[in-house]
């Protein structure tokens, strides 16, 4: 292919992308100060997302960086005292929380779905996504040429990572914990099945088991050292410890731009930590993969999944174990290298739907290919010298992309399209 039919196809892919964000724009306010933003998809999705917000920044940071940093200001306005920041963000009064799940995500009461004024309904859930902030801004501060936006987020995110550190990682032992299955941004996925005492579950026992964890968490009001001492779902996951890891190396080099050394060197001295503990911890040498570990007891959920293959994102991995990753596992096509890589389960666990529809409902990462783990896994693949295999995933994404626009997920044998349209992650397909 000549460098001209390159670079026409992704200043395509890049109007395209840019179109649809565009489209999926809203804005809010917060006292007198406008904010901007881009919904997942306005009818499946139509609040603010955490993890969703970062990936639309990193897309933005491509085609007009102020709009990018509006994407994450737009995030940090709901920043807590405490460094906390929500998963969701309920911007659009009118229409927040009329789905009635959202209300245990949230701590007060005081809320009733059916309660038609605006009153008593929470802005924000009190849950966490996968923390690939501090990325989302070096993307942006690497597109501004300057490091302006550093200075002006450096602060934010290091009490973020620091909340993390302090608050999910109850045992001390560098791996942060999640405390329901949508914590991973993966919220069906059956590696979080064993944690709630479930083995290849139906539809229905499998949402009543998810949204049981969620209430728990409700009457215990959010508290999260109630909630780790009382021995609910608590799991320390793989791809979120590693989006932590990656986040930590990004942080850290944020903060030395702007000259903060001590926060840099906290940066670098609790990555380095948490890459320890994932390797000890989870590094299952036999099978030659990464368990998420459930629980005070740290049991290994033995579910092959998509998560397991997401320590190829770090540069640090030692090469013995990408290599058993990728030769084991990613290119193996009973596991998970099939037409349109890389199905979110593997295709030889009994708990594998290509299509995500279990007992006739939607029942998101149960097998289905998704974009915004494919653009991880791609830039990990090439940090580990696989290109031919990063290739390979970003020609078959641009295929279902070309041919089926910005989906929410597709099939992995068939790359039959499913869930929302207009989904504003898939655009990273543009940053493959
Ligand atoms: C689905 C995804 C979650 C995402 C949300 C909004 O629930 O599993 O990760 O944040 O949709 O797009």
């Amino acid at each position: 292919m000549s460098r001209g039919k390159v670079s026409a196809e992704q200043a395509h892919l890049d109007a395209s992308a840019r179109a649809l964000l565009k489209e999926n724009t809203r804005t809010g306010r917060v006292g007198d100060r406008e904010y901007r933003f881009s919904v997942p998809s306005p009818s499946a999705y139509p609040f603010q997302s955490f993890w969703d917000s970062c990936f639309h920044a990193i897309v933005w940071s491509r085609v007009d960086a102020e709009r990018a940093r509006d994407e994450l200001r737009a995030l940090l306005a709901w920043q807590r005292p405490d460094g906390s920041i929500p998963h969701v963000i309920f911007w659009d009064r009118q229409r927040a929380m009329r789905r009635w799940w959202h209300y245990l995500e949230s701590r007060d009461w005081l809320v009733a779905p059916g309660l038609r004024t605006t009153l008593g309904k929470p802005y924000t859930t009190e849950m966490m996504q996968p923390p690939v902030i501090a990325q989302a801004v070096e993307r942006v501060v690497e597109a501004s040429g300057d490091d302006a936006f550093a200075w002006e987020t450096g602060q934010r995110l290091l009490a973020y990572y620091r909340w993390l550190a302090r608050e999910r990682d109850p045992d001390g032992d560098g791996l942060i914990s999640i405390i329901a299955p949508s914590e991973s941004g993966l919220d069906f996925s059956p590696a979080y099945d064993p944690a709630l005492g479930l083995r290849n579950p139906g539809s229905r026992r499998l949402g009543l088991a998810m949204r049981g964890a969620t209430l728990r968490n409700k009457v215990m009001r959010y508290d999260l050292p109630r909630i780790f001492a009382g021995g609910g779902f608590a799991v320390e996951d793989v791809l979120v410890n590693v989006i932590y890891i990656d986040g930590l190396e990004a942080l850290e080099r944020l903060l030395l731009r702007t000259r903060n050394e001590a926060g840099a060197h906290w940066a670098r001295e609790r990555s380095a930590t948490s890459m320890r503990a994932l390797l000890d911890r989870c590094y299952d040498a036999d099978a030659g993969t990464f368990w998420n570990l459930a629980g005070r007891e740290e049991r290994p959920s033995r579910v092959n999944t998509v998560i397991s293959l997401m320590p190829l994102l770090l540069s640090r991995l030692p090469t013995g174990i990408a290599r058993g990753l990728v030769e084991r596992h990613l290119l193996n096509s009973k596991r998970f290298w099939t037409t349109y890589p890389v199905p979110s389960v593997a295709l030889d666990q009994p708990e594998y739907r290509g299509d995500s529809i279990l007992g006739g409902r939607k029942r998101i990462w149960r097998g289905s290919t998704w974009v915004n783990t494919n653009w991880f896994l791609a830039q990990g693949l090439r940090r580990h010298g696989y290109h031919d295999a990063a290739e390979r995933i970003r020609s078959a994404t641009l295929e279902l992309v070309g041919r089926h626009r910005f989906r929410e997920y597709y099939h992995p044998e068939t790359g039959e399209p499913g869930g929302a349209s207009d989904f504003g992650w898939s655009t990273l397909a543009a940053d493959l």
